[in-house]
């Protein structure tokens, strides 16, 4: 590993030798256990047995499991160092000099790998276990496509056929993710689509029904309930998804022990929470642990506050009102989510397990408008030459302000991010935002129908 004064002060790389073995899973040091998944139907905890018709045998293992760490299958790590991982962090010296302040920032490359995000990390491990399991199909739902790209390369890897619905606008919005998981060998339809009952009827309702990652959902859970060799795989929210992206973390801490600092404040984006919690858990794991007291800041949009403005209830996971309740901080299955460009933030409801942590005050969140968000987006661009995916720019806006802050007390704090995606197949946005043209929303009021406190 290297220890010099430039891995301090340009990129951190770890060698392939040094990558994590195994996943951190915080379930074994939260101070509770997070409250269980409940059958809409009794409102009992759902059994593991039910959910495995949906989902591979082994992931519902990892969903309920205490076990602190969890080894990395020989295929999978072999997987992940050809994306390739260990992926560098780097210090965005540049970009603390234009901002002139003392803090030091430092970001978490997860643009690098062929489908351009973080959802690879879950995409390929997902993918092992239902090969692993003789499962032939796999069937799934994307927002800005990031998920979906994700799974389609990582069937492809394995050799499982892949069904993606991908949500309307983004369909529309975001031609080349979809050309890409084409290419992997992936069927792709916009959602609501007439692949679906559900979806047909609310496509005869509204012809033009711009879709939602809730409703994609239930259209991905009705395909996987209509034929028989295929399970469901989801891109966030769920424990499992969440262990997996822990990788990011974990290669972060060994790179941040290699030259001598520990963050002061880690931050990342919120969709349903797990790039965020990949990055962060590990560290989180020591402030659990009472050995650091480190802030963790997670980063939404306005137009979709799901813990800034959300409720700390049961909802379901999807639209259609199919999947077992969940209790997280939501804004309402229906709530029906404006078209901001971070389409991969466009989700009701947040990972029980960042809602019990926000809950529980072990970490804040944060809500930005998206042209605040952009404006940090450019100055990233501009100063480390990186352009980033606009879900991740929440973060960087988030970094910004806070180095902004040191500025004026003159603290020379750490602060990390985790740099999602890249955003070279959203430039349509930077035009619409360079252009003065993007719209800001927010919702005036936020009404949750709670199913059980
Ligand atoms: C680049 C990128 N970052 C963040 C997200 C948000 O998802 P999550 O909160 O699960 O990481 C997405 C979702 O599509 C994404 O594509």
């Amino acid at each position: 590993m290297n220890k010099s004064n430039k891995a301090k002060d340009y990129a951190t790389i770890l060698d392939p030798d040094d990558i994590p073995t195994e996943w951190y899973n915080i379930q074994a040091d939260l101070p509770e256990p997070l409250p269980p998944p409940l059958n809409p139907g009794t409102l009992e905890p759902i059994s593991p047995d039910l959910l495995e018709r949906i989902f591979a045998k082994e992931l519902i293992h990892q969903e309920v499991s205490t076990e602190r760490f969890i080894k990395i299958p020989d295929e999978v790590l072999d997987a992940y160092l050809r994306i390739p991982r260990p992926t560098p962090l780097y210090r965005a010296k540049r970009l603390e000099a234009f901002l002139k302040t003392p803090a030091k920032i430092y970001y978490k490359c997860e643009h690098f790998g062929p489908a351009g995000s973080h959802k690879t990390n879950t995409a390929l491990a997902q993918a092992y276990y239902n090969k692993k399991q003789g499962i032939e199909r796999l069937a799934t739902e994307t927002g800005a496509g990031q998920w979906g790209t994700a799974l389609a390369l990582s069937s492809a890897l394995f050799g499982l056929k892949c069904r993606i619905f991908m949500v309307r606008i983004s369909y529309q919005q975001k031609p080349g993710r979809r050309t890409m998981a084409q290419i992997w060998g992936a069927e792709i339809f916009p959602s609501p689509s007439d692949q679906t009952e559900y979806g047909k009827k609310l496509l005869a309702k509204d012809p033009n029904h711009l879709g939602t990652l809730g409703i994609a959902i239930t259209e991905a859970l009705e395909d996987t309930l209509h034929n028989e060799n295929t399970r469901y795989c989801l891109g966030s929210v769920l424990n499992h998804v969440l262990l997996h992206q822990t990788i990011i973390g974990l290669e972060a801490k060994k790179q941040f022990e290699a030259i001598d600092v520990y963050p002061d404040v880690v931050s990342g984006c919120i969709g349903g929470g797990s790039n965020y919690a990949g990055f962060c858990f590990p560290f989180m794991m020591d402030k659990l642990k009472g050995k650091a007291d480190t802030e963790f800041v997670a980063c939404e949009s306005k137009a979709v506050p799901h813990t800034t403005k959300g409720v700390y209830t049961y909802d379901f996971g999807d639209t259609g009102k199919v999947t077992p309740l969940l209790k997280m901080l939501t804004i309402g299955n229906d709530y029906s989510c404006p078209p901001i460009h971070a389409g991969g933030l466009r989700y009701h409801g947040m990972a029980p397990a960042i809602s019990y942590l926000i809950q529980k005050e072990y970490m804040k969140s944060i809500a930005y408008h998206q042209n605040e968000v952009f404006e940090a987006a450019n100055i990233l661009a501009k100063t480390e030459g990186l352009i980033t995916a606009p879900e991740t720019a929440h973060c960087v806006k988030f970094a910004i302000d806070e180095a902004l802050k040191c500025k004026k007390t003159g603290e020379a704090k750490v602060i990390a991010f985790n740099n999602s995606g890249h955003g070279l197949l959203d430039l349509t946005s930077y035009e619409t935002y360079l252009a003065g043209k993007l719209q800001d929303y927010e919702p005036e009021k936020i009404e949750v129908k709670s199913i059980v406190r």
